[in-house]
């Protein structure tokens, strides 16, 4: 499985690696070999049809901050050049999600459709602003398009909807599916001010570059949109969400609820209206998780309701998550 990689972070990083170290295990259970024949950042790319030797991208990219010079005798190419001209079988999209216009990874996964690749992406930004169409283009190339790392990371939240519940009808959802907020709500339930637990996340490097994604529900709201059109079929991009952050949230209103036995949480909720806003949430509902965790409860007609508690960030976690949307592409080709 030949791939290329857009970004070269901590998730592209995390999964090269992890791709190497599972590489015998992949084959021996899967059937599959991937190799990373393409990989760009900000400042330019390398490619490589017999296969990129993933310890030295770690290593320039560590060393000079771009993979650009992992080697000097070879033109240096930007992204859409290796999108454009190298072949592969899956393009993964590991860029930062913005939500003003999606770029780059908009252009990434587009150009990656029209030439017939599956893509991943963890990136949220295309699919907060684009899903619906999005889909359209890759039912027309006839490719498979997956996203599972973005919505709570590793933890299968989208796979555990679809297919663990298959054939049931979901009838609403709410969920806590930004740590940052939830870490921040945390503290100061515990008598932190608002300042001081955002200085103290901003500290262990929770805190998205740009704040206000975190702090003003962009990201809850991006991760509502995808649930929204996966889930339940619908057909939203992010002016249909109503959003408010928790920048309004005080120390009385986090006291007040505590009086009641509850705690406020920035729910993202699917319930006949798209919501993202802070919400008293009972102590004992488990919904109810601290820290960075994510949580997220499902009602369905038959099955009742439904939690399913995990860790919404991190490295290796988003990782995983590509690994398994990998494995997802190779089972419906081969089935087809
Ligand atoms: N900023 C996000 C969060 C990262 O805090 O949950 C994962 O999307």
């Amino acid at each position: 499985m030949r791939i290329i990689i857009c970004g070269f972070g901590t998730v592209a990083q995390s999964l090269a690696k992890l791709l190497v170290s599972r590489m015998d295990d992949l084959y021996a259970k899967y059937g599959i070999k991937p190799r990373i024949v393409g990989a760009f950042d900000s400042k330019g790319g390398v490619s490589d049809p017999a296969g990129l030797d993933v310890n030295r991208l770690i290593e320039v990219k560590k060393k000079f901050g771009t993979i650009r010079k992992y080697d000097k005798s070879k033109k240096n190419m930007v992204g859409l050049d290796i999108i454009n001209n190298v072949d592969a079988d899956v393009l993964v999209e590991t860029t930062a999600s913005n939500y003003r216009d999606a770029e780059p990874g908009m252009s990434h996964i587009i150009s990656a459709m029209k030439r017939r690749m599956h893509v991943i992406s963890v990136n949220k930004g295309p699919l907060a602003l684009a899903f619906p169409s999005l889909m359209e283009l890759a039912t027309y190339n006839q490719v498979l398009f997956r996203f599972s790392g973005t919505v709570g990371g590793g933890t299968p939240i989208l796979d555990y909807a679809k297919n663990s519940l298959r054939g049931e009808q979901i009838t609403s959802f709410a969920g806590i599916l930004n740590g940052t907020t939830n870490y921040i709500l945390t503290n100061m339930a515990r008598g932190m001010s608002f300042e001081a637990a955002l200085k103290d996340a901003k500290s262990k490097g929770y805190v998205e570059a740009d704040e206000s994604l975190d702090l003003d529900g962009l990201d809850a709201a991006a991760k509502l949109v995808i649930l929204a059109n996966w889930i339940m079929g619908m057909k939203v991009t992010m002016p249909d969400i109503k959003r408010t952050g928790i920048r309004g949230v005080t120390t009385k209103d986090i006291k007040a609820a505590a009086k009641k036995k509850c705690a406020v949480k920035l729910i993202a909720s699917c319930n006949k209206e798209l919501i993202v806003a802070p919400r008293e949430v009972p102590v004992d509902d488990p919904l109810c998780v601290n820290g960075t965790l994510n949580a997220i409860s499902f009602t369905s007609e038959h099955s009742g309701t439904q939690t399913i508690i995990g860790r919404g960030a991190g490295g290796t976690e988003t990782a995983s998550s590509i690994l398994r949307d990998l494995l997802d592409i190779r089972k419906e080709i081969s089935r087809d």
